[in-house]
């Protein structure tokens, strides 16, 4: 099923580790999953067990709710060493994983670069969901908005506020939108 993924396409997909579940930008490469992590909970669970879970979603509000751990409800299944979450596919396996400095124009920080060679799949169907372009900004607001708590930027802030724009004129309305805005606020 590794080839649903196209090679060097990068994929929204959700990462589950022991106590956490993130969003992570997943690249295909031959049968390993490729990602990177920068310093949080996920990267710090997976220092210390790397069996992880990989897992498709086509749900904007779940991958925007858990990059910012607003609440979301979800059911989970486990087998030791693994834990993920119900119904939704992907797969399981051991991340090799290694630490490098990441150099950016916000500055220097540690980057977990990992590879996964699935193990086995995890069964699961995406609910039927018709394509929005709301959908689309919704997630680039969180991506740039969890930068942006990294390093708040006049240029990033103007960014998410041009796209809200866009994505409040074709009836988006989330409340993790809101929750976006009201923080860029907040923090100015
Ligand atoms: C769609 C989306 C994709 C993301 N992809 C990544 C990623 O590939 N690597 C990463 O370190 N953070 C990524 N993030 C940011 C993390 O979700 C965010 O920094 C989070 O706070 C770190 O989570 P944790 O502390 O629970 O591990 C992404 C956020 C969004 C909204």
């Amino acid at each position: 099923m590794v080839d649903l993924l196209v090679e060097n396409l990068l994929y929204e997909m959700l990462l589950v580790t022991r106590t956490n579940v993130t969003p992570v930008g997943v690249v295909r490469r031959g049968n390993s999953l490729n990602f990177k992590l920068f310093p949080g909970k996920s990267f710090r669970e997976l220092k210390v067990d790397s069996h992880v879970a990989i897992q498709a979603t086509n749900d904007p509000e779940l991958l925007v709710r858990t990059a910012l751990n607003l609440p979301v409800e979800l059911e989970f299944e486990e087998r030791e060493p693994y834990r993920w979450i119900k119904g939704l596919p992907g797969w399981l396996g051991e991340a090799s994983c290694a630490e490098e400095t990441w150099r950016d124009e916000i500055g220097e920080t540690k980057v977990l670069k990992c590879s996964l060679k699935p193990e086995e799949e995890i069964p699961g169907r995406l609910p039927q969901r018709p394509f929005t372009r709301a959908d689309c900004l919704l997630v680039e607001m969180a991506v740039l908005f969890t930068r942006y708590l990294v390093s708040p930027r006049k240029a990033i802030r103007d960014e998410i506020l041009r796209l809200y724009t866009t994505y409040r004129r074709l009836g988006g309305s989330s409340e993790s939108a809101e929750y976006i805005i009201g923080r860029l606020d907040r923090s100015q």
